[in-house]
């Protein structure tokens, strides 16, 4: 990382975490109000690094939303009981229920949690996916539950050239529902108006972010259910192949949390999965609000 890296924020400390993406950020307390001065840095660090980690934050739900907000409008989550009851932008993402008790291992609440064990990009089956997201680590469990990010324009530029053209004109159906095909153990019942506020959309292969211009992969194997134009077993085969790709060890940030970790995501450049833990014994609870795509 060159030095000028480090020396381009004035309000705010930026220190990298890997190579590929991610970068830890000092020198901001998340609970107050922040300047626009140091938003705008954090902003520019945000496009940069793709993932940033603000340690110890022990922020309420009110000041997380406070804090989201100054990047955009934020999304509801379409599952109302996953939604916190006293701030619906507030997206609970926990093994325990909304009273904090830990649920058992087969609990269909637990066992749709582990959805997120497969690699996506949030909001992916929505028209414009989010732009971002921000996650709370509240408790973390001491062992496991780690968080993959990847940087899917590193992943895009890695491909060969000829490589790139032969994805360039390709759209790819994501469909929110896509989990009961291949995790339907996982799935829990969806009240209809749930389901339908989610129809299928579609996306290019390769798509380029408005915000930055930059060109990135949009993989995300657990929503991407098919690829226009060709029969579902092959385009469920590439898009695989293309996850696989994009998993290698040099496009990846590994995050191990320690509890009150904020994390911040540049959501439409890069996809991330958790890691498993013991999901009946520990307790994890992190919430998430998300930024609206534009
Ligand atoms: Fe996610």
């Amino acid at each position: 990382m060159s030095s000028l890296a480090w020396c381009s924020y004035k309000r705010i400390t930026v220190e990298p975490l890997a190579k590929a993406l991610g970068a830890r950020v000092l020198g901001v307390d998340l609970s107050q109000i922040i300047e626009q001065e140091v938003l705008d840095e954090i902003r520019m660090a945000w496009q940069k690094y793709l993932v940033l980690v603000f340690p110890e934050q022990d922020i309420t739900d009110g000041q997380q939303v406070r804090f989201s907000r100054q990047f955009g409008e934020l999304e509801i989550y379409p599952l109302g009981d996953n939604r916190s009851q006293h701030n619906p932008e507030i997206f609970r993402v926990s093994n325990c229920d909304a009273a904090g008790q830990l649920l058992p291992a087969d609990d269909p609440e637990s066992l749709w949690n582990n959805l997120t064990e497969y690699w996506h990009t949030d909001s992916s089956y929505r028209t414009v996916p989010a732009q971002g997201a921000v996650l709370h680590g509240r408790e973390v469990p001491p062992h496991g539950g780690d968080t993959l990010f990847v940087n899917l324009v590193e992943a895009f530029d890695g491909l060969p050239e000829k490589r790139q053209k032969s994805l360039e004109n390709l759209v790819v159906v994501h469909d929110w529902q896509y989990g009961t095909e291949y995790a339907d153990h996982l799935m829990k019942a969806m009240k209809s108006e749930e389901i339908e506020s989610v129809p299928p959309v579609r996306h290019p292969l390769i798509r380029t972010d408005r915000s930055t211009g930059k060109r990135a992969l949009f993989v995300s194997p657990a929503y991407a259910s098919g690829i226009d134009g060709i029969v579902v077993k092959e385009a469920r085969d590439l898009i695989a192949e293309l996850c696989e790709w994009a998993i290698q060890p040099q496009f990846i940030y590994r995050h191990s949390w320690s509890r009150h970790d904020v994390v911040m995501w540049y959501n439409p450049l890069t996809m991330h999965a958790r890691e498993a833990f013991d999901y009946g014994r520990e307790r994890r609870i992190m919430h998430r609000t998300t930024i609206v795509g534009t």
